[in-house]
């Protein structure tokens, strides 16, 4: 194998996260691959808001309001777990998709567009030693929450990636049987 495909091979997701978290120009390369996903017609789909520090009071305070608001949650225990949320990772990145009329191009393509690129996010903070995890939960593919981001119904929440530094040991990668999943024609 590579060192490429070593990496994503051994790539996993971290749910224990804490500082630090990538440096602005960590970010900036990770970035720079999210945005070579495959992209039909170069639509350029996927934006990113990266959210750590106050920014998570923020996040905490949108999924509080959305529990109670719109999703009418009146559970005091499920609440606190929503509001807690965010503050599981020192960042996190909401990734979304800005849906476009396209002749050639499905809105559906535009969101496997993004998840091609939290892909990208994944693998590229594996390399830089970070560990990240994506979650999507009633915050994602949901258009009331859209409203607490300033997005637009043509706007749609993939994911949200968390990002740190893994605490914890490594869970162990399953051994999956390649014939399981892959038929051959030839
Ligand atoms: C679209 C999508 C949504 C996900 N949402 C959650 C989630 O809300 N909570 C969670 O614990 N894992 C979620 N996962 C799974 C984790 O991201 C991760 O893939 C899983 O724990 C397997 O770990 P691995 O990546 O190390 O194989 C989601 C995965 C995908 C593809």
């Amino acid at each position: 194998m590579n060192n490429v495909i070593d990496s994503i091979v051994n790539r996993i997701s971290n749910k224990s996260l804490e500082l630090p978290c990538p440096s602005k120009k960590e970010m900036e390369s990770v970035y720079k691959a999210a945005l070579r996903a495959p992209d039909h017609a170069w639509l350029h789909p996927t934006k990113f808001i990266e959210i750590k520090g106050k920014g998570l009071d923020k996040l905490s305070a949108i999924f509080e309001k959305f529990a109670i608001n719109d999703m009418k949650c009146e559970d005091e225990f499920l609440i606190d777990k929503y509001k807690n949320a965010p503050y599981r990772a020192p960042m996190v990145l909401v990734a979304i998709t800005k849906k476009q009329e396209h002749p050639k191009v499905p809105k559906i393509e535009q969101m496997f567009s993004t998840a091609a690129a939290i892909q990208n996010v994944l693998i590229s903070l594996d390399s830089l030693g970070y560990g990240a995890i994506w979650r999507s939960g009633i915050f994602a593919l949901n258009s009331k929450i859209l409203k607490y981001f300033k997005e637009d119904q043509n706007s749609e929440i993939i994911g949200y990636i968390y990002i740190g530094t893994p605490v914890g040991r490594k869970k162990k990668i399953p051994d999956l049987k390649i014939e399981d999943y892959v038929s051959f024609w030839d």
